[in-house]
């Protein structure tokens, strides 16, 4: 079976990108990336250096892509009909209310999406699940789609999407791998090849590799899983570091270069963020749960109980070496976004490291060179609704905070500065001469061990 029409629901930081390279690689195949978001797909359409997502080389291949085979758009129901294929890369955050609250992962959005397709499909369909999902989704979507929609053949299979934010266009070219997950029959076997048919064209075929649907489904959770467990190990050592005076760069050199651990996923920092990786631990440790695997559940909670841990103990650190009293004293955050080159800030360790001085009375001047001030404001916003402080603290909390749009500023006249994203331009900040004008030498706390001199660096 030979695809001519993509369709992708969602245009977020999966979608985007994705869509965007598959359209690059196949110049004969049509992709429309809708949204229900409007606005999202008007950015898209819009200026190359605005783009919704920011990541190193998109603009490049959208440049190349966009209108000639590659568009983004509102119009959802005409893009599915038209499609042969369809991806759903929609988000899948927790549960917020409802069974499962907290933990599960929340279907809505997918499950919205599948209503969606069977409305308007009026010709058979390979659904793929490009959003990560908990273990045996497919066969929700498959009732989905078949309760609502008899009249066409719907065929799903699990394409669990691995690149990291900041490295999105690198990992899309040369992905370590490419999973494709379909059912053992004739139409199931002719989705994952259509499937294979269009990573073949730039990832060698060793690389890609076909399975089961649940298999598909469970090993993205348990990817992010086991690289998230690396940082929480590192992380946990980084504590045993400061208080025996071993240092983590150096106890992390030693482990990575032994070749069955290697090297990557063991930097020392302030604490894992991302919109996956606590979701999709969470969403795992209500999976055990529910099969009654409570062992196996309370071994990856511990994951997420170490990076709270980790975060918690960055902000008292700053908080003790300042006499313990950091009320109406200002602190400069450097860094929003959960790591470097992305204006995603989805969890990021910043977020609870200036929520709890707040909390404790400081007032924090934030700098990020790529995240805005509005998407500040929301995530902290959005944090403290989620703690049920009222409207009127709420404003409060907000004129304690100020947002620069360079670091110089942000650190003027401040008793403490937290480096919390790992940006190059911090790297080379020379504090001394950036705080000649200012009265008070303020502490530095490293959280991301990228300083050459510091008060406070993570593990040391
Ligand atoms: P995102 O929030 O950036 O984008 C999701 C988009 O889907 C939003 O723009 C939203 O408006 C849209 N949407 C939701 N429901 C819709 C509907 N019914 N119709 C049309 N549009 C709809 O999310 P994301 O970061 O791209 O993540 C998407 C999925 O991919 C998640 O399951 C996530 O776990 C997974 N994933 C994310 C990453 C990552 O780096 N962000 C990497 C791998 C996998
Ligand atoms: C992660 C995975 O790396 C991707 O494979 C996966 O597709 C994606 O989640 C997802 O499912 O969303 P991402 O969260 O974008 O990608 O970025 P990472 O590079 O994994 O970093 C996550 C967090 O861990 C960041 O805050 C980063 O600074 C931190 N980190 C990473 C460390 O603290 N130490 C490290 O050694 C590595």
């Amino acid at each position: 079976m030979k695809i001519k029409n993509i369709c992708c629901i969602g245009a977020g930081y999966v979608g985007g990108p994705t869509m965007a390279v598959i359209a690059l690689k196949c110049p004969e195949i049509k992709v429309t990336v809708v949204d229900k978001d409007s606005s999202k797909i008007e950015k898209w359409n819009g200026e190359y250096h605005a783009l919704p997502v920011y990541e190193p080389g998109l603009a490049d291949v959208i440049k190349k892509t966009r209108d000639k085979n590659l568009f983004f758009s509102s119009q959802i129901d005409k893009a599915i009909d038209e499609s042969d294929m369809i991806f759903m890369a929609v988000n899948t955050p927790t549960k917020i209310k409802g069974e499962g609250a907290g933990m599960a992962a929340d279907l809505t959005y997918v499950e919205n999406c599948a209503k969606n397709i069977a409305r308007v499909a009026s010709s058979d369909k390979i659904v793929v699940e490009k959003s990560t999902l908990p273990v045996r989704t497919a066969e929700r979507i498959k009732d989905i789609l078949s309760n609502y929609n008899s009249d066409v053949n719907f065929e799903i299979i699990s394409n669990p999407e691995f690149l990291a934010e900041g490295t999105a266009i690198k990992d899309l070219f040369k992905s370590d791998r490419v999973l494709i997950g379909g059912d053992n029959t004739k139409s199931g076997n002719e989705a994952i090849s259509a499937l294979v048919q269009i990573y073949k064209r730039w990832i060698p075929e060793e690389k890609i590799i076909t399975m089961n649907v649940w298999s598909a489904e469970l090993s993205k959770l348990a990817s992010n899983a086991m690289l998230a467990q690396r940082i929480s190990s590192i992380n946990s050592f980084s504590a045993l570091c400061e208080k025996s005076g071993a240092k983590i760069d150096e106890v992390s050199l030693a482990i990575g270069m032994d070749h069955r651990i290697g090297p990557k996923f063991l930097k020392a920092s302030v604490g894992f963020g991302g919109s996956c990786f606590k979701k999709d631990i969470l969403n795992l440790v209500y999976l055990c749960k529910y099969y009654g695997l409570d062992e196996v559940a309370e071994y990856w909670h511990q994951v997420i109980k170490i990076n709270d841990y980790q975060k918690n103990r960055f902000a008292e650190k700053i908080i003790d070496e300042l006499s313990g009293n950091v009320d109406n004293k200002t602190i400069a955050i450097l860094g929003w976004a959960f790591k470097k080159d992305t204006n995603d800030s989805r969890e990021s360790a910043s977020i609870e490291v200036t929520n709890k001085l707040i909390d404790s009375g400081a007032y924090i001047n934030i700098y990020d060179p790529m995240v805005k001030e509005s998407k500040i404001q929301e995530d902290l916003v959005s944090l403290w609704r989620l703690k049920t402080i009222s409207e009127k603290n709420i404003s409060l909390r907000l004129s304690k905070i100020k947002i620069f749009d360079n670091y110089s500023d942000a650190i003027k006249q401040t008793e403490a500065i937290a480096v919390l994203t790992e940006w190059e331009e911090f790297t080379s900040i020379s504090f001394e001469s950036v705080n000649m004008m200012s009265t008070i030498k303020p502490k530095i706390f490293d959280g991301r061990l990228i300083l050459k001199d510091s008060n406070y660096t993570i593990g040391r």
